[in-house]
């Protein structure tokens, strides 16, 4: 079952910070449940290689030898972009089959099945995270940005992506001001220098994209 409708990171806020339950992630055992192997074949078709997540990897500044994590890597397209420029490529999802096939896309990436909330990798080692229109679904997005912070290196950015709504309207991604909502919050979970700044990767698409650093 896909639950659309607002979900400003306010909704992050109530949710808190603290250990998350794997057992009582209402919105990860949806999603694994959402992606049947079908379903996930048929959206790596459609969105199999898009000009966004080719944009956000450069945007991002992925190159050569850079540790690269992507949080809810869906069938892969930008491990794939990442892999392509010489990056050390990981992505995470709780879809076993959206798993599977970005595993089978990128056999250099390490593709494992997890959550942002509980993310399996170890502390400080990626110099790159991203996540693109996958925060909007976090059952615990707070949860999310800590387990991000803990991972990143010294130095290393968080760059939240997703797509730009207008204020007021419901969808999938974040409005301006809940980009700066996000941007503050980050600031006070401790990442340095929070920024915001848009993307447009075609006549339909404009991604917000706030980021982080790692201090
Ligand atoms: C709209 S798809 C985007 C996939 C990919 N990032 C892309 O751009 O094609 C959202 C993805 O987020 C994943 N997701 C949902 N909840 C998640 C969570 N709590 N942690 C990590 N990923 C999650 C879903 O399984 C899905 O693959």
């Amino acid at each position: 079952m896909h639950r659309h409708g607002r979900r400003g990171i306010a909704a992050t806020t109530d949710a808190g910070v603290g250990p998350v339950d794997p057992r009582n992630v209402p919105t990860v055992h949806s999603e694994v449940e959402r992606w049947s192997p079908f379903k996930a074949w048929l959206y790596s078709l459609i969105r199999r290689s898009p000009k966004s997540n080719l944009a956000i990897v450069e945007y991002a500044g992925v190159e050569e030898g850079v540790r690269f994590l992507d949080i809810g890597c869906g069938p892969g397209a930008a491990l794939a972009h990442a892999a392509a420029r010489g990056a050390m490529v990981a992505g995470v999802d709780p879809s076993p089959s959206m798993v599977e096939r970005a595993a089978a896309r990128v056999g250099s990436a390490d593709v494992r099945v997890g959550s942002a909330e509980a993310l399996p990798f170890s502390d400080d080692s990626f110099d790159v995270v991203i996540n693109v229109a996958s925060f909007h679904h976090w059952a615990d997005r707070e949860a999310g940005l800590v387990e991000a912070l803990r991972v990143l290196a010294p130095s290393g950015t968080l760059h939240v992506v997703e797509g730009l709504l207008r204020e007021g309207k419901d969808g999938h991604g974040l409005s301006r001001r809940d980009a700066d909502v996000l941007a503050g919050r980050m600031l006070e979970l401790g990442y340095a220098d929070p920024t915001i700044d848009s993307l447009r990767t075609g006549w339909r698409h404009e991604y917000v994209i706030v980021t982080g650093t790692a201090s």
